[in-house]
């Protein structure tokens, strides 16, 4: 069966752990204050040595910039301001020579109106382009009321109106990025073509931007009413509008499965597997319907709940039983604590250490694919930058927002000024902080933090944030059980309330792949418990056995031994015998 994924032999990118770099604000290569694709090429022994196993690279393709390349208008082309095609090609080769992955960000909902096709489109009613996009008059004579009460994604309507022709175009997200028509066959069949090149071309996956957009109701049926006012990771209607017509529709589900069939196609011309990981929103249950019936759609959805789960073992035992419930093997949920949109998670966590050196543990040792935002592992914190400061597009759109709802979105984890997590890289404590050479300005102010909070001191310092990153993501590598296993949530009658506790363990290695592993891994039944105190107080736990061997602690020393003293926020991983026994009811 194409679809079908076999767990006790699992593909790269199931047991990969992914980084998001915003291109923009990694590393500048030639002292324009933007970072670049040479930047990170310069910067690939770095991720190498921090270890993570596949890059995403935000949008390189040519574009205005209007939305910092989700904007695109030539998605064939890469954008003069990142770099050529044939530095492009150079990261490609030279992450491949690592052993790492390399994805790309693809956006199939909407392209710039500046994109040739939109420009043709616009041009009259009878252009030959004029169905790639979505136009329909308006309701009342002379066009003064749109087409129906369909709002974007962020708030305002989605329609806008065109003189030239006197009729409304349809956008999801910024008024410049037009909706792309998925019922034109002939669009569908370009997109899927453009997929196909940049997957030829070496990528090993495409992260799918705004896929649950993608068709709308072919009869533009009015939205329902909604009460909710803000957008909620389980629940993406706001606005007081219910998006029934408008995402999620059947069609873009059966999309999935296309594109998955192409994907496919190209990975068994070239033998690489390839993967696809969608954005969409909403609770856990619906999203699992992207990856298809069969596990025949896309390979990973974005989920994330996480950023608005408390801090606390019986929230964070209820997300992982649900994620287990909803994305049970052959599936496999995601974890992400950030991304360019969202507000930094450290900033959650009340900018504690301590804590998020817990969270990285759970995000690295549940059964998963982990997503981290670039800077995350150094401790990087949200930038302060007054509304009317803001080069976010969308924050220029949400400038009439009153302040408290301002407030109250930002305490939903809502940017309405993005740029505040898309701060730059900081490497060092020189002027600049390594991102670009001193002197020049960068594109986005530096957090004042950077004297301190940067990569030089992180590797510096044995206790840091960003060494304790380093070691979970060698643990995970090396132990079968962490990147392949199963996980078994203990039950919670043998922990105290504030310790969340679970297992993972995986067959044992097939010869082929023992050979790989280190003698530790290898020998031993892979099998291991993880335990995470969620508390500022000392806890104490019991383990059914006697523990083999300490596999890691965020406090990095930790005596082995059947009775434990977690300590405050101590997240734990310890070998337990292969013939261990149960620990749920
Ligand atoms: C996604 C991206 C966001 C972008 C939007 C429109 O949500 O993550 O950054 O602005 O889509 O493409
Ligand atoms: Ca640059």
């Amino acid at each position: 069966m194409p679809g079908s994924v076999n767990m006790s032999d699992p593909t790269w990118w199931q047991k990969t752990c992914v980084y998001q770099i915003y291109l923009r604000s990694f590393q500048d290569g030639n002292r324009d204050g933007i970072g670049d694709l040479a930047g990170v090429l310069a910067r690939l022994d770095y991720l190498a040595e921090l270890g993570v196993e596949t890059l995403w690279l935000t949008p390189f393709f040519r574009s205005p910039q209007r939305d910092f390349g989700y904007d695109i208008s030539d998605p064939y082309a890469v954008d003069p301001q990142y770099g050529s095609l044939a530095e492009l090609q150079r990261l490609l080769s030279a992450a491949h020579a690592r052993g790492m992955r390399v994805i790309l960000d693809m956006v199939l909902n909407h392209t710039s109106d500046e994109h040739a096709w939109f420009v043709q489109s616009r041009r009259s009613k009878d252009s030959p382009l004029r169905d790639y996009y979505l136009w329909r008059p308006g309701r009342r004579p002379g066009g003064a009321a749109p087409p129906n009460n369909w709002r974007s994604m962020i708030g305002p309507r989605g329609w806008h109106y065109d003189a030239a022709t006197d009729e409304w175009y349809w956008a999801s997200f910024l008024p410049f990025q037009p909706d792309l028509n998925y019922r034109n066959p002939q669009v569908k069949a370009a997109m899927l073509e453009l997929c196909r090149y940049w997957l030829r071309l070496g990528f090993d996956g495409l992260r799918l931007d705004i896929f649950s957009a993608l068709f709308k109701d072919a009869a533009l049926r009015d939205n329902p009413f909604s009460p909710h006012l803000l957008p909620a990771e389980d629940n993406p209607d706001g606005f007081f509008q219910h998006n029934q017509y408008t995402i999620d529709q059947p069609d873009t589900l059966d999309f999935a499965r296309e594109l998955r069939a192409a994907v496919d196609e190209v990975a068994a011309q070239d033998g690489v597997p390839r993967f696809l990981v969608g954005e969409a929103f909403g609770p856990p249950a619906k999203l699992r319907r992207y990856c298809g019936p069969r596990a025949d759609g896309l390979h990973l959805v974005f989920l994330f709940k996480t950023f608005r789960t408390r801090f606390a073992a019986p929230a964070f035992r209820a997300l992982l039983r649900e994620y287990e419930r909803e994305f049970a093997s052959p599936l496999l949920p995601t974890y992400v604590l950030g991304n360019h949109d969202r507000a930094r998670y450290l900033e959650r966590l009340g900018n504690d250490p301590q804590r998020a050196k817990l969270l990285a543990t759970l995000q690295l040792t549940a059964r998963g694919v982990p997503f981290i935002y670039y800077g995350e592992c150094v401790g990087m914190t949200n930038l302060d930058i007054p509304p009317a400061a803001a080069k976010d597009a969308f924050a220029a759109s949400s400038r009439r927002v009153p302040g408290w709802l301002a407030r109250l979105a930002r305490r939903h984890g809502l940017l309405l000024n993005r740029d505040e997590c898309r701060g730059p890289m900081q490497w060092d404590d020189s002027p600049n902080a390594g991102f670009t050479a001193p002197g020049v300005t960068p594109w986005l102010p530096l957090h004042p933090s950077y004297r301190q909070v940067n990569v030089a001191a992180a590797q510096a310092d044995p206790d840091s944030l960003w060494r304790c990153y380093q070691r979970l993501l060698r643990l995970r590598k090396q132990t079968p059980a962490l990147h392949a296993g199963a996980l078994l949530l203990w039950d919670e009658a043998l922990l105290p309330p504030q310790v969340l506790g679970y297992r993972r363990s995986s067959p044992p290695p097939r010869a082929a792949a023992a050979a790989e592993l280190t003698e530790d891994a290898a020998g031993a039944g892979d099998c291991v418990d993880v335990l995470l105190n969620f508390s500022a107080e000392e806890q104490a736990v019991e383990l059914p056995q006697q523990p083999t061997a300490v596999l890691f602690s965020t406090h990095r020393e930790a005596a082995l031994g059947r009775r434990l003293r977690l300590r405050p926020y101590e997240g734990l991983i310890v070998r337990t015998g292969r013939a261990a026994p149960p620990i749920s009811g």
